[in-house]
Order: structure tokens, then sequence, then C-alpha cells
């Protein structure tokens, strides 16, 4: 059974699960934002989880971020699938540096993974007006279809205002997250406390309602500074696995 070795701290682990209303939650031990190595032990967790998850539809939407990055980090081969893996980025570069950009990260888990990948080549944040011409690029279009048909979705969850940061967003922008209180980021959204929606960046690529329960979604995200964020997410956000940490688990009990 592939699960035993990607399951510890059972108790926690039911503990979150309950709270955060999920179907699955597997901690690893420790806290990243103080130990690095234990983000990296969310990552193989995750690609464990990946590889127990994996059907015929071996179309993967992959996600930006650092923690994601650890997942590409420790890929490997999928023992049990026939088919190699097709990763696809699931949103645009140019917010994020380069190896924390979904289309760095889906290319070095399909080298990992002996698989291949597909980018979208878009930038991450647009006005409205390049979003509509670009929507009907017919090569972004051909990307659009495939991430939609995608049989699995990885991605991470932020901390609302070290995302906004992070992206060089604008004075407005970081005012309405102070003032209207986001604690979490995920696809472009920015939620508060109770899982409302207080801004959405104009993306390309996968949108948070395109998630149903048809296909597993394994959200990864760990540490301590991350636990608002991670309650906030799910208090609206789609059933999932969540790969997390014990300094992120801990805090989130706590508040509870
Ligand atoms: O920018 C992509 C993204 O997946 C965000 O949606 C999310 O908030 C962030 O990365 C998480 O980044 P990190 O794993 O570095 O905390």
């Amino acid at each position: 059974n592939v699960m035993k070795h990607v399951s510890g701290i059972p108790q926690l682990e039911k503990q979150l699960k309950n709270i955060l209303h999920l179907s699955r939650v597997v901690i690893v031990p420790g806290n990243s934002d103080e130990q690095p190595w234990v983000k990296n032990e969310m990552g193989l967790t995750c690609v464990k989880v990946m590889e127990s998850l994996i059907t015929d539809n071996t179309v993967i939407a992959i996600m930006g971020g650092t923690t994601l990055a650890a997942v590409a980090e420790m890929m490997h081969p999928f023992k049990q699938s026939q088919k190699k893996p097709l990763f696809v980025s699931a949103r645009g570069g140019l917010g994020e540096q380069v190896e924390n950009q979904a289309n760095t990260i889906c290319a070095k888990m399909a080298e990992k993974a002996d698989g291949h990948y597909r980018m979208l080549h878009v930038p991450d944040q647009l006005s409205e007006e390049s979003y509509h011409s670009l929507s009907m690029e017919p090569s972004i279009r051909e990307s659009l279809l495939l991430i939609q048909s995608a049989g699995m979705v990885i991605h991470g969850i932020g901390d609302a205002m070290t995302m906004a940061k992070r992206r060089r967003s604008s004075q407005e922008l970081l005012d309405k997250i102070r003032k209207e209180h986001a604690v979490a980021e995920a696809f472009g959204y920015y939620f508060d406390q109770n899982g409302k929606v207080i801004h959405k960046v104009k993306t390309i690529g996968l949108q948070l309602e395109e998630l149903n329960d048809e296909r597993p979604v394994i959200t990864v995200a760990g540490g301590k500074s991350k636990a608002n964020a991670i309650e906030a997410f799910f208090k609206k956000g789609p059933d999932s696995v969540l790969v997390t940490d014990e300094g992120a688990a801990q805090q989130i009990l706590q508040n509870n």
C-alpha cells in the first residue's frame, strides 16, 4: 500500500480533516517556515499522492510557487502509470521569479517524471483588453482546453500580503488587502478569513470555478505562517487532498 509511506501523525491528520472538512489530509513532521527541508518532504509526499491517484487521464495541471517547485524537485517517474504523464502549466508567467513560475515547474516535473509538458505562454496578470484578445489566440485556446481536460490539479496557497508584495502588485491592491483583511491567495484570488473573495487577478489559465469533485485536487501548503491562509481558503475552497506540515497543522488546531 503506497499510502503507508505517506501517512504520519495520524491523530493530527484526523483532527485537521474535520476542521477543514476535507476528504484527506497528510501531514509531514516539522515546520517549513524554519526548516527548509520540510518543504521538500511535502514535495515528496505530494509526488506519492499523485502517483497513487493517477488514472488513464495522465494530464496534470500545475500552478506556481516555491512549494510547487519543491514538488518538482522531488518528482520521480510514476510506478503504476502505463502512459507517460503530461504536465500542463495552468497559469502564465512573469508575475513570479522564473524558478517559481508554473511553466518552469511543469517542464522540470516532466523531465524528472519522464513525461511531457505543455507551457502556457501568457503573462500572469492581464488587462481586460489583452485578456480578451489573448483568449482568442488558437495556440492559447488549445492550451486552455488541455488544462480543462486535466485529470488532476496541483496547487499551492499563499499568505495574501506576501503574495501581493512578491508580485509587485499596485499600492491600490495592497491597500485593499489591508482594508478588507485578505489573508489567503490561490489561483489569483484573494480571500478574507471567512473565505470571501475580496479580489481576483485577471488571469488566463485554470480558474477556481473550474475545480469540481470529479477530478482530484492536491493542495500543497505548509509552514506556521500559512495557517490562517490555509484555513481561509478551505472555508469555500474545493475538496482536496491537503499535503501540509506540522507547523501549519498545530497552529490551525490552536485557532479552533
Ligand atoms: O503564484 C502562484 C502560487 O501558486 C499562488 O497562487 C500561491 O499563493 C503561491 O504560488 C504559493 O507560493 P509559495 O509556495 O512560494 O508559498
